[in-house]
C-alpha cells in the first residue's frame, strides 16, 4: 500500500482530526480553539470526519491514509470506531501501544518521528474519570463493587484500569458485566483470560431493564453502577427502568454527557432516598481529549496544564 492508493488532501493548516459519528455535535467543536489558545497552537484547527457505524473498511483506511501521508494532517481522535478502524488499517501503523494490543482498538492516531501511531487511552482516561470520583481505598473501605452496564470499549476499559490498581483496597473484589449480546462478553472474557487478576469478574447477557433491575437490586452498598450502554445518547432509554432500585449510598456513574441521559435522571430521583451520588460523562471527556490531543500535539499533559485545559472547557459548557 503507497500514498498514491488513497485520494490524500494537502491541508494548508495543521489540522486535528475527530473521527466519530455526528462530531459536529460534540462540545470539543467549541472547546478545541480555546484549547489552543491556552497552548499557545491557535494555528491547529479541529476537522470532524462522519462515518457511519461500522462503516465500510475503506472509509477508514481513506482516512488514516490522509493522516499517514499528509503533513499537515497532525492525528485524530477515534470514537465509535475504535475497534472497525484499528481491524482496517491495522497494517498501515508503525506502533500500537500495549493498551491497543490488549484491547485490539484504538483511540488516538498520531505521528513520531515519520512513524503512524496508534493508543487505547480508554483505560488510562476512564481510570482517571474514576479516580476523580472515588478516593483512593474506595473498595476497601466500602466492600463495594462495580456493575457495568455495556461490555463495549469503555466498559472493558474501566475494568482493566481496576486490575491495574495496585493497592487491594482499589480493586473491588468483583465487577460485574451486563450486556446485550454474548459476543461483546466472549471478548471481554478473552482479554481478562489473559492477565492475573484477583477480581471476579461475571459475564451476564440481558438487555431486559426488568431483569436489569433485579441484578442492579443485589448489589451491596456502596458499589458503582455504570452506564456503559449508549442509551440516553447514541439510542433511547436506558438499560434500567423507573422502578430499579439503586444500591444504598452507592455511586452511579452515566459515561454520556449530552442527550436525554435517562439513566442519570433515573438516579437523581433516588439521590436523596438512596443516597446515590450521581456523575456524568464531563470528566471522562475531558480526560479523554486532553489526553489525546496531548499524544497528538506532543506535550506534556502536566496536572497544572490538566487544570488550565479544564477550566477552559468548562468556561465553554457554561455558555
Ligand atoms: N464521556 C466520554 O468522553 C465518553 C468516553 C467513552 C465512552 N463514552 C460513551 O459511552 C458509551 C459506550 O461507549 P463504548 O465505546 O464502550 O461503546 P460500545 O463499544 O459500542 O459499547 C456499548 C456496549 O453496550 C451494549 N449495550 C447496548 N445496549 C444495551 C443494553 N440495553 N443492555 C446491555 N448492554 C447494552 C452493547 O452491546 P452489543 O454490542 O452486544 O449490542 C455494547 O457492547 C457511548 O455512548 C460513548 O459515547 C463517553
Amino acid at each position: 500500500m503507497s500514498q498514491f492508493d488513497y485520494p490524500v488532501i494537502k491541508k494548508s493548516v495543521p489540522t486535528f482530526y475527530f473521527i466519530g459519528v455526528t462530531t459536529g455535535k460534540s462540545s470539543i467543536i467549541k472547546v478545541f480553539p480555546s484549547w489552543m489558545q491556552v497552548l499557545g497552537r491557535t494555528e491547529v484547527v479541529i476537522e470532524g470526519i462522519d462515518c457511519k457505524i461500522h462503516d465500510d473498511a475503506q472509509v477508514y483506511r481513506r482516512a488514516v491514509a490522509q493522516i499517514k501521508y499528509d503533513p499537515n494532517s497532525l492525528g485524530a481522535l477515534v470514537t465509535t470506531h475504535k475497534i472497525d478502524l484499528l481491524n482496517a488499517a491495522r497494517d498501515m501503523f508503525e506502533y500500537l501501544d500495549p493498551y491497543a494490543t490488549i484491547t485490539g482498538e484504538i483511540s488516538s492516531i498520531s505521528k513520531l518521528d515519520g512513524r503512524l501511531e496508534g493508543h487505547a487511552k480508554d483505560p488510562l482516561t476512564s481510570g482517571a474519570s474514576l479516580d476523580a470520583i472515588v478516593e483512593p481505598g474506595y473498595f476497601g473501605k466500602t466492600q463495594g463493587q462495580v456493575l457495568c452496564f455495556g461490555a463495549g470499549g469503555s466498559g472493558v476499559a474501566t475494568l482493566l484500569h481496576l486490575i491495574n490498581k495496585k493497592d487491594r483496597a482499589d480493586r473491588p473484589a468483583k465487577f460485574t458485566f451486563v450486556n446485550r449480546s454474548q459476543g461483546r462478553l466472549e471478548h471481554a472474557r478473552a482479554m481478562v483470560s489473559t492477565l492475573k487478576t484477583d477480581i471476579q469478574v461475571e459475564y451476564i447477557c440481558s438487555s431486559d431493564p426488568v431483569a436489569n433491575d433485579s441484578i442492579m437490586e443485589k448489589f451491596p452498598p456502596h458499589s458503582i453502577v455504570i452506564n456503559a450502554t449508549g442509551m440516553g445518547k447514541d439510542t433511547p432509554g436506558s438499560p434500567i427502568t423507573w422502578n430499579g432500585k439503586f444500591p444504598l449510598d452507592s455511586i452511579a456513574w452515566e459515561f454520556n454527557y449530552r442527550g436525554e441521559l435517562d439513566f442519570m435522571h433515573q438516579a437523581l430521583a433516588q439521590a436523596a432516598s438512596r443516597k446515590v451520588k450521581v456523575e456524568d460523562g464531563w470528566i471522562y471527556f475531558v480526560h479523554g481529549w486532553t489526553q489525546v490531543v496531548a499524544q497528538v500535539l506532543h506535550f506534556d499533559l502536566t496536572p497544572e496544564l490538566f487544570t488550565k485545559l479544564n477550566t477552559a472547557a468548562s468556561s465553554v459548557r457554561g455558555k
